[in-house]
């Protein structure tokens, strides 16, 4: 049985670690690391892990664990990435996966040399709601997709210090939020012929933390892409058909999915409700490709991932948009 281990003992791991126990998964949660021992011992107490570190490097230097699972602000999973393959573990991350293409594209190289296994835990891509939908589309049941809508935007109030606001921290809309919005659209409508958007910019932080991204591909389709941090919208994905179109409930975690005639009658509905949070399917996966020997999942291979930040790393040139880091 795989031995996961995690680093960055915060909100997303509580959500990881509840899929894994709730889901049976049939892994063992073998220790989790945090920069500070006690919250490391709350979530051992808390979830049952075998062992609890004080410092991420004591984890990587773990013989036992097999599998690392990286929960801490994008602006640290490159160097942490490479660490741990550095140690030949696995490794899931969370989006965005790194901060560029041009660091995901490392990473990658590194991880194969090793024939280790990484993933970008996107897990929008594993839902079965999307992957249905994704057949019927392709069946025809809306005809040549024409349209894409995505918006994923919500009024925070959060202090400069908090990550989606510090540009340490790899802060801002796009990277967090876009990343959604974008996957979407390439989901259903593939890579854009040329990408252009309109950016509100924090001129305290020098965060992005609004924008509207408009991709244009041949035959005059176009994909209509939203995120935020300071604007309330609500999270639909909407696919436009020749004979019909689909909304795409909380699209990023979706469960559910309507689809439409143009007269507004509903001619379909797809729904999958999650057995745990969402996170199960995406776990399950990677456990799976991991034991059948591939480096990469089928459902984002690396070459997907690759393609996302370069969109993104585009978006961000037109918007002087640089991280520390880079
Ligand atoms: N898939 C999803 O739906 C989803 C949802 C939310 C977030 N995420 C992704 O998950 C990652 C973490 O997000 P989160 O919301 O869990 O973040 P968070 O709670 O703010 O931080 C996660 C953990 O990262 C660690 N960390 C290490 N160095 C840090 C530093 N200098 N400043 C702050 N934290 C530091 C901390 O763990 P220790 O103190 O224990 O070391 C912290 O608890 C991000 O990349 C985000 O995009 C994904």
């Amino acid at each position: 049985m795989l031995k996961i281990g995690i680093i960055g003992a915060g909100n997303i791991a509580k959500t990881f670690i509840e899929a894994v126990i709730k889901g049976n998964v049939n892994v063992t949660l073998e220790a989790i690391a945090s920069r500070d021992i006690l919250k490391a011992i709350e979530y051992k107490n808390l979830y049952s892990f075998k062992k609890a570190y004080g410092s991420y490097q004591d984890l990587y230097n773990d013989f036992e664990v097999d599998l690392i699972y990286v929960a801490t602000p994008h602006s640290f999973h490159y160097e942490q990435m490479l660490q741990i393959i550095d140690h030949n573990k696995h490794v899931i991350c969370e989006k965005p996966f790194t901060l560029n293409s041009k660091q995901a594209e490392e990473v990658f190289k590194k991880a194969k040399e090793k024939n280790l296994f990484v993933m970008e835990a996107l897990w929008t891509r594993f839902l079965p709601t999307i992957k249905e939908l994704k057949e019927l589309i392709n069946k025809g049941i809306i005809g040549e997709i024409e349209k894409v809508e995505a918006n994923f935007c919500f009024k925070t109030n959060l202090d400069q210090n908090h990550r989606l606001r510090n540009l340490n921290l790899g802060g801002g809309a796009l990277l967090d939020l876009g990343v959604y919005t974008i996957t979407f659209a390439n989901i259903f409508l593939g890579k854009p012929e040329s990408i252009s958007s309109k950016v509100v910019m924090d001129e305290q932080t020098g965060v992005d933390i609004d924008e509207e991204i408009v991709f244009k591909y041949k035959d005059n389709k176009l994909a209509i892409l939203n995120s935020s941090i300071i604007k309330d919208m609500p999270s639909v994905g909407t696919i436009y058909g020749e004979k019909g179109y689909v909304l795409v409930e909380n699209f990023h975690q979706t469960e559910l999915a309507k689809i439409y005639n143009y007269n507004n009658e509903i001619i379909g509905s797809i729904e999958h409700p999650h057995s745990v949070n969402g996170f199960e399917y995406e776990i399950l996966s990677a456990i799976d490709s991991i034991e059948k020997g591939r480096i990469e999942d089928p459902h984002i291979p690396h070459s997907e991932t690759i393609k996302i930040l370069k969109q993104m790393d585009d978006i961000r040139q037109s918007w002087n948009l640089i991280y520390p880091q880079e």
